[in-house]
Formats: C-alpha cells, structure tokens, sequence
C-alpha cells in the first residue's frame, strides 16, 4: 500500500520548487530594500500564545489549530504572534527602538483544503515594532505592492481602519443594534458571532447574509478623532507613494489583535481563495503578550497563492535552471576517467552532471540537453586512447577537441576556463 501525504499537506517538487524560490528571492530583495532583517522562530509554540493574540472566538483558535492538548503547545497557525513572543524574549526593543523584521516559513491551519487553501501553508511575513506613524502604515503596503508588481501579480489593494479599545465599543454596539433587527435573516454562523464578535458577521461569505449587511453602518464613520486623523493620514501617504487602493467598510479580518489600519492584497484570479496577503496594525498586542507598550504593524503574504499565480501565468513555464557542464563518459573505462574528474569540477564550483547508469550517447545527450547543459564534455573508449575529448557548446552547436591530460587538476582547470568564457 502507498502511503500519501496528508490532505491539505503537499510536497513541493523540482520543477515547482523554483518558482518557490523565485517568489523568495524577490521578497528578499524587496524586503532587504526596505531595512528589514529576517528572524526565524519554532514551528511550535505554547497554545496561549495564540489564544492570547489572535482571540479566543476566532475560528483559527476555536478550531483550526492543531494542538497537543496533553502538552498544551500548539503548531503555529500564523507568524505575528510567534515573532512578537520572540521580540519580547530577547528585548529586541532595547537594541533597536524600530525593528523592520520578516520571517518566511511553514504555518498550520486545520482548514477544508481547496486550491489555494492547505492545512500547511507558508507565509512570507513583515513586522514592523516601535512606530505608530501612519507613514509606515503606507510605506507596509507600498511595498507589497511593489512586490507583487515586481513578481508580475495583478491584485488591488482593499484598506479599513478597525479603530482603536476607545472607539470600537461603541462602533459595536451600534452594529449589534443593526443585526438585531436582521437576526432573523442572517445564517447560523453570523447569530452565534453577533454574541462573540458582531465586527465578523460584516465579512461573511453567504450571499443572504450579505445583503442584509449591504446598509450595515461604516466603522470608518465611527472612529475617534486620533483613529479618524491617523486613517487620513495613511490615505495621504499612500497617495504620496502613488499606491491604489480602496476603502472596503466590511474588512475586519479574522484576528482579534487589529487596531486601526488593515488590508488585503486581492487577486480576482484564485476564486474564493482572493487574498493573497493581508495584514494590519496592532497596537496593543506586545502588551498584552507581556511585552512593553509597543505600537506595530504588519502583513503576510500567501506563498502557494503567490505560485499559483505565476503558474498560471504562461511565461512562467521556462524552467530557468541550468547546469554548467554535462560530462558524458562512455563505457566502464571513460566513466572510470570522468567520475573523479566531475567531483574536481564541482569542487572548483561548476555545476557539473554525470550518468551513472552506462547509457549511450545518445541518451546522454538528452539527458545534458534536459539539465540545459551549457556544455557536453564526451570521452569515449577511443577518445581516451586517442587523448582527445570533445567538448560541445549546447548554445552553438560548436565542437573543438580538448586534450586529455591524465592529472585531473589541470584537465580540470581547462574546463573551467573554457566553460567561463
Ligand atoms: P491571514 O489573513 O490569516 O493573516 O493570512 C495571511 C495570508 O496567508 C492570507 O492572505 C493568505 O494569502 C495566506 N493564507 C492564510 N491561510 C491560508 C491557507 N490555509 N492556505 C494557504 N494560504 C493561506 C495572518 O496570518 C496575519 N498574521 C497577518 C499579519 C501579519 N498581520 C499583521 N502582521
């Protein structure tokens, strides 16, 4: 019997990985240009962590998380909260008062998978701790923005402000006001979270109950006159920095730690599955996990939506991995030759492949032209009698004839030279 992965666990093979680290390597690049350092942290953590950050109410604690309940740790759902424990461990506050941090890494949610959706899936994740300006809310998104552009990914921009513990309450009640008199027509779900958390039943995704919230009251008209200033203030800097956006009342997000600005990148390109990043301010949160009082912001962005993305753009078919040189020995004898020959080659830094299995040479040519060889190095029984290898330059076609020297190092240095020209 075969044994497969787990549902909604998926294995990322070659040909897919590097799409991965093409995703990777311009997040690097945009975050490093951005001052941000890159910190890792434990896939597990103590479950109060998340229950403490992310809320208790909300459906990733109440019943994504897989925990350990004997143990009481839990297989992180999410980046932020592990990333502040970190910060707060190691007083990251105190060497630097505004640390621009990302991490990139595995994350867990028990979800009904579905494109786009896994129970493992991995994020890309920025924080910013130590400003509440409002700038660094837009300078956050302008560079997912620039990220997405630079990867090629048409999304648009959707902000909210979630106000702040002196205006939600209030904000609150006049929602509850306005559900209880469509109670009656909402969906179970949005009844039980009018109890626990009436900002959600604004996001949900049954069509009844969105037209029913459609005349909902705005937050973003119900906020104090600092959330009211600060919300303004974002909008200004992200016309600064010529980012579109648009204002969206029913973003609330499904973590309880927002204050004031959230957002979402959107594709209309993955179905139900839209965002492909999102993330928002969070002021309170270092305090509340024991931490000084220290305002932050961040977002995350969905890497297997992002490799969706680009698998379904055509260009992205071209695998762009190359090797240096392919050495084709032919026979026990040549193969004999070659094998130290190839470690000495690796050593000196090429990219080098060889078969192990005795093929023709004709089988090793496709092999060489599949790794997209940039050059053939064949040795035969003659060649080696002869003293004459052919290399091929897989570009143009062009064959010269290599001497062979018994002394590996300087056969090899020749190569090298003649496959850096
Ligand atoms: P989130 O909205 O839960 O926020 O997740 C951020 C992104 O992760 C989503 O927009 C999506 O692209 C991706 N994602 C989430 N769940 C899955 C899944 N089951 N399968 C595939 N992709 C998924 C957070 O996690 C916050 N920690 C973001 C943040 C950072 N807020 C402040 N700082």
């Amino acid at each position: 019997m075969k044994i497969s992965a787990l549902n909604g666990f998926k294995d990322i093979i070659p040909g897919e990985v590097e799409l991965w680290q093409h995703v990777e390597n311009v997040a690097r690049d945009i975050f490093s240009r951005f001052n941000f350092s890159e910190i890792r942290m434990p896939i597990l953590e103590k479950t109060d962590l998340f229950a403490r950050s992310i809320g208790e109410a909300t459906d990733i604690v109440e019943k994504e998380m897989y925990t350990f309940i004997d143990k009481q740790i839990t297989m992180r759902p999410e980046a932020t909260a592990s990333l502040l424990r970190a910060y707060i461990q190691h007083g990251l506050h105190v060497q630097k008062p505004v640390q621009r941090l990302f991490t990139i890494g595995p994350m867990f949610r028990h979800e009904r998978p579905q494109k786009g959706r896994l129970r493992q899936f991995h994020q890309m994740d920025v924080e910013v701790l130590g400003t509440p300006n409002p700038r660094v809310d837009a300078e956050l998104m302008a560079m997912g923005a620039m990220f997405l552009e630079k990867l090629g990914v048409t999304v648009s921009l959707e902000m909210n402000s979630l106000g702040c513990p002196a205006c939600r309450p209030g904000f609150r009640e006049t929602l509850l006001a306005f559900i209880e008199e469509r109670k009656d027509k909402l969906c179970d779900d949005c009844v039980r979270r009018s109890t626990t958390n009436p900002l959600r039943v604004l996001d949900c995704k049954n069509p009844k109950c969105r037209e029913q919230v459609e005349e909902a009251p705005s937050i973003q008209e119900h906020l104090c006159d600092d959330c009211a200033e600060h919300f303004t203030s974002v909008q200004k800097g992200l016309d600064q920095l010529k980012v579109d956006y648009s204002l969206n009342k029913f973003m609330v997000r499904g973590l309880d730690y927002y204050t004031r600005t959230t957002f979402e990148f959107i594709t209309k390109d993955l179905g139900a599955q839209a965002a492909v990043g999102a993330g928002g301010r969070y002021d309170g949160l270092v305090e509340k996990l024991g931490g000084p009082k220290v305002p932050g912001i961040g977002f995350a962005l969905g890497m297997e939506r992002l490799v969706l993305l680009l698998q379904q753009k055509e260009e992205q078919k071209t695998d762009n991995s190359k090797i240096d040189i392919f050495v084709a020995g032919l026979g026990e004898k040549a193969s004999e030759f070659v094998f130290p020959l190839v470690h000495i080659l690796r050593q000196q830094g090429l990219q080098t492949a060889m078969d192990h299995e005795g093929r023709s040479l004709k089988s090793q040519m496709k092999q060489a032209n599949k790794l997209n060889a940039g050059y053939v190095l064949i040795i035969g029984e003659n060649e080696l009698e002869q003293g004459q290898a052919v290399l091929r330059n897989m570009a143009t076609q062009e064959q010269q004839e290599i001497t062979i020297d018994s002394d590996n190092m300087k056969m090899a240095s020749l190569l090298m030279k003649k496959c850096r020209q």
